[in-house]
């Protein structure tokens, strides 16, 4: 079997027929990921020595990066043995993935078509998870799809979502016309790598499109139990949405977003604040990316055009990282 030796010094077999990523997750060697479809980017790694085999289409990257021998963990496998360059998560005690029973306690529209649904789990069950991460539902007939959790850990068990409905999601129809309170459901999780990484004294932005912003809200909420040295410079929200509804949450009432920029990309005539693409708004208005860390959650074409804006205004590609909801005839609606 190969052998996939990485920049950090621990290596792992892979088999010709799973992914890279997968076959480093089996042997609990914790990469970045999130969509695992080859989409959002996050699982990208630099090949120095080998080579690979692609098993689906490498979205997430970009010509550029393809060029400099970037490829998906997620997308490929391995053909030889293999070195390669990527980011280091070992030192972060990431609880591991598993399945739990829950029940809903809360089922409430946010905006014309999102529903915010709070669940509880078990008295004597915990899910361990950090803020940013995602989980996957398990409902009716086992379909699955992922949704990040919206919150950080709380005392009472209990995860909140905020679930973008879809007019032909078969998830989505259970959400909007069948799910009622008390409704048994399973949990497969924490999955992911969106998490805050180090952000002391750096200026923190998040960009976020629609119910991209559950797990920023959910970071958010991890920054006041960060010690005084851990804590960032500044913290930035810009948050885009179609209409003034679709933007549900009072942000002005989390006191540790210094500024917030909502952005709408329709909106009515009387819509006083910003309109256009969120990085175009954001570019706008803090164009000295040499301090910053910044972490998009969006649908995977947000994503693609927040990055290349970002590092073109230059931002490292190591202070990016990026959390995608895929269209919904892929396996995830989140
Ligand atoms: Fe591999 Fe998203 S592209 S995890």
């Amino acid at each position: 079997l190969p052998t996939v030796s990485l920049n950090s010094g621990k290596s792992f077999q892979s088999s010709g027929d799973i992914s890279i990523l997968d076959a480093a997750l089996k042997s609990d060697i914790r990469l970045p990921y999130s969509c695992k479809t080859g989409r959002c980017g996050t699982c990208r790694c630099r090949v120095t020595r080998g080579i690979t085999k692609l098993l689906c289409d490498e979205f997430g990257l970009t010509d550029e990066e393809k060029a400099n021998n970037w490829i998906l963990g997620c997308a490929r496998c391995a053909a030889t043995d293999l070195a390669l360059e990527v980011e280091d998560l070992g030192s972060l005690a990431i609880p591991p993935a598993r399945v739990i029973p829950c029940r809903i306690s809360v089922l409430e529209r946010l905006s014309n078509d999102s529903l915010k649904v709070v669940v509880r789990l078990p008295p004597n069950e915990r899910l361990d998870f950090i803020g940013g991460q995602y989980v996957s539902v398990i409902g009716p007939g086992g379909i699955r799809r992922s949704y990040s959790v919206a919150n950080a850990p709380r005392q009472d068990n209990t995860l909140e979502f905020h679930i973008r409905l879809l007019t032909d999601g078969v998830m989505s129809h259970y959400w909007a016309k069948e799910a009622r309170l008390n409704d048994l459901l399973r949990l497969h999780g924490p999955l992911g790598t969106f998490f805050l990484r180090d952000v002391a004294a750096r200026d923190l932005i998040f960009l976020a499109t629609g119910t991209g912003f559950a797990p920023v809200k959910a970071m958010l909420e991890t920054l006041p139990g960060l010690s005084e040295h851990q804590q960032p410079r500044s913290v930035m929200l810009v948050w885009g949405a179609r209409s003034e509804t679709d933007l549900y949450f009072d942000v002005n009432a989390i006191s540790c977003v210094q500024r917030y920029i909502p952005v709408l990309s329709r909106g009515d005539l009387s819509w006083r604040g910003e309109r256009g693409y969120v990085q175009d708004v954001f570019l706008r208005w803090a164009p000295d990316l040499h301090n910053s860390v910044i972490y998009a959650c969006g649908s995977d074409a947000m994503i693609r055009g927040v990055k290349s804006a970002v590092l073109q205004a230059g931002l490292p590609v190591q202070r990016f990282f990026s959390d995608a909801f895929l269209s919904s005839n892929h396996s995830i609606d989140k």
